[in-house]
């Protein structure tokens, strides 16, 4: 539906009146109404590089989910607020591992005799917690878009990868980009004693991946890729890989949201494709460009119903009464977990 013109007048002017003093940041799953405000928008990673980009703004209104406004206030400085315009634009795959969870897997891998030969890599998609956690055991943070080099930095530092808290992003850079096989890989489940595992299969394991997923990609299956393929012949497919083992192996095209926008940018006119990632996004792609033929890759459309969550009222309301002078829905993180976190977070800004 297009955008209430009222709204939009009024985030506007409320922009204006803030001027330099806010910086509006848009990862590329929010919707139409409110990426038209972003000054920058991006993946995960460009996100999270370019929120120091603008030391002279008081404001950074983070138009993404929770944790990404987490990682902007650990890499800007102290005197910089990020602000999330709905508290309630969490991350369910980031709420699958808790710091609870996580300190107890490092017991159990600790008495298996393997935490010593493991280093932690933690998808962005984590808690500012889990980030310290990764940061105090010698680990780093890794995006979408440079998992294969945090893997490698890691099988640089230790003989194996603990994985939080995507497994299929864990695998699929794994078994794609590693070299690993799929026997090389095991999944701890926070749910059950000991992760599920013994201690020799924690002691053999390279890769042990955390029981964590996406449920937006974890909705794509290979059905829906050999269906595509049959109702358009000739199509590519590409996909997140945030999406299980098997879709990411039947795909044409696995990469970040950013690495999707460019590969339809690159695309020849008249080619078609078939996209596994969020819907807003696969939307405004098939808007830019008409000259080529984009669908989603299920035939049941799905939102990330958290990232909708960030809509033209809740930024309006934001912007509003910054400009107003109150200070709303302010992320901060609090000192301790911020200089862990931020280790990791640099080891990932530092990776070749
Ligand atoms: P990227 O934008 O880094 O590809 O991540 C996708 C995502 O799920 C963000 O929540
Ligand atoms: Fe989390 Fe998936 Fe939504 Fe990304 S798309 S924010 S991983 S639930």
């Amino acid at each position: 539906a297009p955008s209430d013109p009222d709204l939009v007048e009024r985030a506007r002017a409320a922009k204006e009146r803030l001027g330099e003093r806010v910086f509006v940041l848009g990862h590329h799953y929010q919707r139409d109404e409110v990426i038209q405000f972003a000054d920058v928008t991006g993946d995960s990673f460009k996100l999270a590089r370019d929120a120091a980009a603008r030391p002279q703004a008081e404001f950074i209104v983070f138009c993404g989910v929770h944790f990404m406004a987490e990682s902007a206030d650990i890499l800007t400085s102290g005197d910089q607020q990020v602000i999330l315009p709905d508290l309630a634009a969490g991350c369910s795959m980031a709420d699958m591992a808790t710091a609870e969870q996580v300190a107890e897997c490092w017991d159990v891998l600790t008495e298996a005799g393997a935490a010593g030969a493991t280093v932690p890599v933690s998808y962005m998609n984590s808690s500012a917690d889990i980030k310290a956690f990764t940061g105090a055991h010698g680990g780093t943070i890794c995006t979408s878009s440079n998992a294969k080099r945090a893997l490698e930095w890691a099988f640089q530092q230790g003989e194996k990868v603990l994985f939080l808290p995507d497994q299929h992003l864990g695998r699929n850079t794994a078994v794609r980009d590693m070299g690993l096989s799929l026997d090389d890989c095991v999944v701890y489940n926070p749910h059950k004693p000991g992760g599920g595992l013994t201690a020799e299969q924690l002691r053999a394991a390279k890769m042990i991946l955390w029981r964590g997923h996406c449920s937006v990609h974890g909705r794509f299956s290979l059905d829906s890729v050999n269906d595509v393929r049959e109702r358009i012949p000739g199509v590519n497919v590409l996909v997140h890989p945030e999406c299980k083992h098997e879709v990411v192996s039947a795909a044409d095209h696995v990469g970040s949201t950013e690495y999707i926008i460019k590969a339809l940018d690159a695309a020849p006119a008249g080619s078609a494709w078939a996209i596994g990632t969020e819907l807003n996004l696969v939307r405004r792609l098939a808007k830019a460009h008409p000259d080529k033929q984009i669908v989603f890759l299920d035939k049941t459309v799905c939102f990330c119903s958290t990232m909708n969550r960030i809509d033209l009222p809740h930024l309006v309301w934001a912007l509003e009464s910054l400009a107003d002078g109150t200070v709303v829905n302010r992320i901060e993180v609090d000192k301790e977990t911020e200089a862990n976190a931020k280790l990791a977070l640099e080891r990932m800004l530092a990776l070749p």
